[in-house]
C-alpha cells in the first residue's frame, strides 16, 4: 500500500517565545523541521512527504529542508492546524496514496518504529492516532476553575501525532469539516470522530513530545549520555579506466581518465562509509549494497554514506569527526578539498568542521604510484548512548 506523509509546519509557535517560529530553531544544532523530516525520509515505506509551511517562511524551508530525498514541494498552509491539514491533502490529491500519517513539524523525536506502528495501525483499522496513558489526574473544570467532574483516568489517553488514516477518508472528512464550518478542531481523530469514523490508539512514546514552550528549547529533552564513544576505520581502491572525470569526496573532478566500479566508484566515500560502520559493528558497505545486487550499478555512493549515518542515529548517536585520506598522484586534491569536506557534511548531517580531506602520493612507489588508480583510507569517531553492559 502507497504511504505518503504530511508533515505540518504552518504555525507560528506563539507559546514557544520570541525568535524564529519553533520549527526552524535548532535542537542540538540542526533545524526541529530538519530532524523531523530526517526521521520520515529514512523510512522505506514512507513514498513521499508533502510539508505544509507559513507562505513568510519559504526560505526557512529551502535551507533546512537542503538535499533531503522524497520531498514534494512545500504548499502553503491556512489560519489553524486543520486548515493546514487539508491544504496538504488537497496537494497529494493528483495521486492519492492509499495511506497517509499526518505529522507535527514540531515533533522531531519519533523513532523509526513508531512510524511502522502508525502504519500498519492505519492499514488494519483506517484511522489510528498513538496515544500514551496519563499519569496525572485530569479534572474537567468551567470558567471559573471549579472543578466538575474527575474522569477515570484508566480510560484516558494523551494522543500525539504521526495520525494515520485511510487518505481517501481523512481528505473527505477533513472536506466536509471545512464546508460544514466545522472549524477549530485540533487533531485529525478529531475531525475523523466528527464524521462518524472509529478511531483507534496505538501505543505512542514518551520521548516524542511536542516541543511548545521556550524551556523545551532551553533544556532538550532528556536522553542517555552519549559516553559509548568508538573509532571505525575503512580502506578502498578503485582503478583508473575510460573517462573524463572522477566521483571523488562526493564531488566530480575533472580528470583523464574516470574510475572503474560497479557504483559510481566514489573510493572516498565508500572508506567513510566501511568507517562509519565499522564503529558500529554493523558489517560493511558489500554486506548492505552487494555489488551483485543490479540496483546498486551507477548508484551515486552519497546514498551509501547517508545510509551509515542514518544507523548511527537510528542507535541513538552522533558522529562526532570523519577524516579521509586519498591516496594518487593525480589529479589533485588540493584545489577540492575543502568542496570535499562541504559536500560530506552535506551528506551525513554534519558541521564542516568535524570533516577532514587530506591527500597524499605514495612517492610513486606502487599501484598508486603507478597512476593505476586512487586508494583511500579513513577513519570516523562516533558516540552511541551508554550501554547497560
Ligand atoms: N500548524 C500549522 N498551521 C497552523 C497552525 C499550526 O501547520 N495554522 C502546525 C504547527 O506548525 C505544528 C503543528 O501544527 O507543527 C502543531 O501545532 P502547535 O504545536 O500548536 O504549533 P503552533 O501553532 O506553531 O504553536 P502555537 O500554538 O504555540 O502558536
Ligand atoms: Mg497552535
Amino acid at each position: 500500500m502507497l504511504c505518503a506523509a504530511i508533515v505540518v509546519a504552518a504555525g507560528r509557535g506563539s507559546r514557544a517565545g520570541e525568535g524564529l517560529p519553533k520549527q526552524y530553531r535548532a535542537v542540538d544544532g540542526e533545524p526541529v523541521l530538519r530532524r523531523t523530516l530526517r526521521r520520515l525520509c529514512a523510512h522505506p515505506d514512507i513514498a513521499e512527504i508533502q510539508v505544509v509551511i507559513h507562505p513568510d517562511d519559504a526560505t526557512l524551508y529551502a535551507q533546512a529542508s537542503a538535499g533531503l530525498p522524497r520531498l514534494r514541494p512545500a504548499v502553503p498552509g491556512g489560519a489553524d492546524r486543520q486548515a493546514s491539514v487539508l491544504c496538504g491533502l488537497e496537494a497529494l490529491a493528483e495521486t492519492p496514496p492509499d495511506l497517509v500519517l499526518i505529522h507535527d513539524a514540531a515533533r522531531p523525536f519519533l523513532s523509526p518504529a513508531l512510524i511502522s506502528r502508525a502504519i500498519a495501525a492505519a492499514r488494519d483499522h483506517g484511522a489510528a492516532v498513538p496515544g500514551l496513558p496519563v499519569t496525572d489526574t485530569i479534572k474537567i473544570v468551567d470558567e471559573h476553575g471549579h472543578v466538575i467532574s474527575t474522569p477515570d483516568r484508566a480510560a484516558l489517553r494523551a494522543v500525539q501525532t504521526p495520525q494515520a488514516f485511510r487518505y481517501d477518508m481523512l481528505r473527505a472528512a477533513h472536506a466536509a469539516a471545512a464546508q460544514g464550518a466545522q472549524a477549530g478542531l485540533t487533531d485529525d481523530a478529531a475531525v475523523m470522530e466528527w464524521a462518524g469514523h472509529r478511531v483507534m490508539v496505538f501505543a505512542g512514546e514518551t520521548e516524542n513530545v511536542k516541543l511548545t514552550h521556550p524551556t523545551d528549547f532551553a533544556a532538550g529533552p532528556a536522553r542517555a549520555p552519549l559516553t559509548d564513544v568508538r573509532t571505525g576505520t575503512g580502506f578502498d581502491v578503485h582503478a583508473f579506466g575510460p573517462g573524463d572525470h572522477v566521483m571523488l569526496g562526493g564531488i566530480p573532478v575533472p580528470f583523464t581518465q574516470g574510475l572503474d566500479g560497479h557504483s559510481d566508484a566514489d573510493v572516498g566515500l565508500h572508506a567513510l562509509t566501511d568507517a562509519v560502520l565499522g564503529a558500529l559493528c554493523d558489517g560493511d558497505i558489500g554486506a548492505h549494497f552487494p555489488p551483485s545486487d543490479p540496483q546498486w550499478k551507477g548508484a551515486t555512493s552519497d546514498r551509501f554514506l547517508a545510509f551509515a549515518a542514518e544507523r548511527v542515529r537510528a542507535r541513538g548517536g552522533v558522529i562526532a569527526h570523519l577524516d579521509l585520506t586519498l591516496i594518487c598522484e593525480a589529479p589533485k586534491v588540493g584545489p577540492h578539498r575543502d568542496a570535499m569536506r562541504a559536500r560530506i557534511a552535506e551528506i551525513v548531517g554534519l558541521a564542516v568542521d568535524r570533516v577532514s580531506v587530506k591527500a597524499t602520493t605514495t612517492e610513486r612507489l606502487g599501484f598508486a604510484g603507478r597512476r593505476e588508480g586512487i586508494a583511500a583510507m579513513a577513519s570516523a569517531t562516533i558516540r552511541l548512548p551508554d550501554s547497560e553492559d
